[in-house]
């Protein structure tokens, strides 16, 4: 997640649970050019073994080259290409969720990472189309089977419905049966271990892709390796999950501003950046607003660490108040798309050049 999953964060739900940590979201362009955030993007720490990177890119040549950069010189171990990003500056161009529907240009970019990637890896992450009337998930699904792909993830949205409403299991339900020969992943609305063993149980999935669900919860892996381990042994669920008291929220909030300080080389910048994620932490305790203003504001870590020295460590997990949506949710919206994008699934010259922008348009890491 863009702005959320630098190897900070990474690392913090690293040390709650096992799985497969992704990098935010890089252009191909501007690894290319080498710009300074997206090589301090694309950093791992040493103690994350799988260094996954996902890129974001709208022309094979450049995708191809940044997947050979990252390959040659060592730096990932997998690569996910994202073709999900619904965002109306990106699909105007003709970029993230628009680009599938152009499925030559679809197959090109993916066929280009995976050759440029060799051993390494590639996996592909889209939405389920441009909206209900134009679906391309199990196309595209078909065309990175065809390119050689590790596995396909789905976001069962469509860009028009953005993060609103509840994701289509049942398109991913399709997607598996589309694609029984290679591995398929389910993402949307996965909130708790539950959750996760409940879309593996209903659509077959071979795994589950977290986006706001993990949002102020790194335990949510802890839950997660657990509830997969014992689902994959055929034992039956058992509903217990980490209930932190708010000792370990505050706690898990300071280690994951010390990580982003180490991460920034910039104790005021992740001050800063940690804000976004004081609703998070302290959803569902009662710690008050002047509280959470109040370590919005902070700029030091020992002001975080005052202000958090405050709180009763004892105060119980608040159970469901802590639980369900967070992040962003929002409604509907029409996709916005380039000028009769919609009436061929081939690219055609008249939108190649304004699908140049659509990557530039998308800084380093989003
Ligand atoms: C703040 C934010 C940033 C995101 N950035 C990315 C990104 O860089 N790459 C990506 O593939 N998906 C990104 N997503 C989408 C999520 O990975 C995920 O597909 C989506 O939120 C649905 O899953 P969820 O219901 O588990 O959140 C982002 C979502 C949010 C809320």
């Amino acid at each position: 997640m863009a702005g959320i999953t630098n190897t900070a964060f990474r690392r913090l739900c690293r040390e709650h649970g096992g799985g497969l940590f992704i990098s935010e979201m890089i252009t191909s362009r501007a690894l290319v050019e080498r710009t300074p955030e997206s090589m301090r993007l694309i950093k791992h720490h040493p103690s994350e073994e799988i260094r996954s990177i996902q890129l974001y890119g709208v022309d094979p040549k450049t995708i191809y080259d940044a997947v050979k950069m990252l390959v040659d010189e060592d730096r990932a171990d997998h690569i996910d290409l994202n073709f999900g990003c619904p965002v109306p500056k990106v699909t105007k161009k003709g970029g993230g969720a628009a680009l599938p529907w152009k499925s030559d240009l679809f197959a090109s970019i993916v066929n280009a990472a995976v050759k440029a990637a060799g051993d390494t890896p590639v996996t592909v992450k889209m939405r389920k189309g441009i909206d209900g009337d134009h679906l391309t998930y199990l196309d595209a699904g078909r065309a990175a089977r065809d390119a050689g792909v590790t596995a396909v993830a789905l976001h069962a949205r469509t860009a028009e419905d953005y993060y609103s409403g509840q994701a289509d299991w049942n398109a991913i339900s399709n997607l598996r049966q589309a694609l029984p020969d290679t591995q398929v992943l389910g993402n949307g609305d996965i909130w708790s271990a539950a959750d996760a063993v409940q879309m593996m149980k209903q659509t077959g999935v071979d795994g589950v892709v977290v986006g706001r669900g993990c949002l102020g919860r790194p335990w949510l892996f802890a839950d997660l390796e657990k509830a997969i381990m014992g689902f994959l042994r055929g034992e039956e669920f058992s509903t217990s999950t980490a209930a932190p008291n708010l000792g370990e929220v505050a706690d898990a909030f300071y280690r994951h501003a010390q990580l982003l300080t180490e991460f920034f080389e910039d104790e005021g910048r992740a001050c800063r950046d940690i804000r976004k994620h004081v609703a998070w932490y302290f959803k569902g305790y009662p710690v008050g607003g002047e509280f959470r203003a109040q370590l919005s504001l902070a700029s030091t870590l020992s002001e975080i660490h005052d202000l958090l020295n405050t709180l009763d460590r004892d105060l119980p997990y608040p159970k469901e108040e802590a639980e369900g949506p967070r992040g962003r949710l929002g409604s509907a919206k029409a996709c916005s798309l380039p000028d009769r994008w919609l009436e061929s699934r081939e690219l055609g010259d008249n939108h190649r050049k304004e699908l140049e922008l659509a990557e530039l348009s998308v800084s380093g890491g989003v």
